[in-house]
C-alpha cells in the first residue's frame, strides 16, 4: 500500500503535469508518487480503473508507463485541485495505491 507518510519520506523530484512527483524515479521500472492532495503511487498501481470510474468529478487521467512491472497505464491524479475529498478511489482500488488527504 502508498504509504501515507510519503510526504515526510520522500522528496519531490519532479514535476508532472501541474502536480509534485516523489521520488524516487528511475525510469521505467520506478515511477514514484504522484500528486500530493490525491497521491497515485504509479509503482503499487495496476491499472485498475476503479479510481477513474468512481471518481464523482474526474481527478484522474491515463498516462503511458512503458515497461513498467505492475502495469502500463497508471491513473494520474490530473485534477487533484478539484477533488472533493468522498474518497471513493481510496476505498476501490484494490491494492491501496491512493492515499487522500481530506483538509
Ligand atoms: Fe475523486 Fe473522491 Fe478520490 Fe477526490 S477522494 S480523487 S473526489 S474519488
Ligand atoms: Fe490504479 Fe488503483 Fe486506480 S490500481 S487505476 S490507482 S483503482
Ligand atoms: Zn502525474
Amino acid at each position: 500500500a502508498i504509504d501515507p507518510e510519503f510526504e515526510e519520506n520522500r522528496d519531490v523530484v519532479e514535476q508532472h503535469d501541474g502536480h509534485d512527483v516523489w521520488g524516487p524515479v528511475d525510469e521505467p521500472e520506478e515511477l514514484g508518487i504522484h500528486g500530493t492532495h490525491v497521491a497515485v503511487d504509479f509503482d503499487i498501481c495496476i491499472a485498475d480503473g476503479a479510481c477513474l470510474e468512481d471518481c464523482p468529478v474526474d481527478v484522474f487521467e491515463w498516462v503511458d508507463s512503458p515497461d513498467h512491472p505492475e502495469s502500463e497505464i497508471k491513473a494520474d491524479p490530473a485534477h487533484e485541485d478539484q477533488c472533493i475529498d468522498c474518497m471513493l478511489c481510496v476505498d476501490v482500488c484494490p491494492v491501496d495505491a491512493i492515499d487522500v488527504d481530506p483538509g
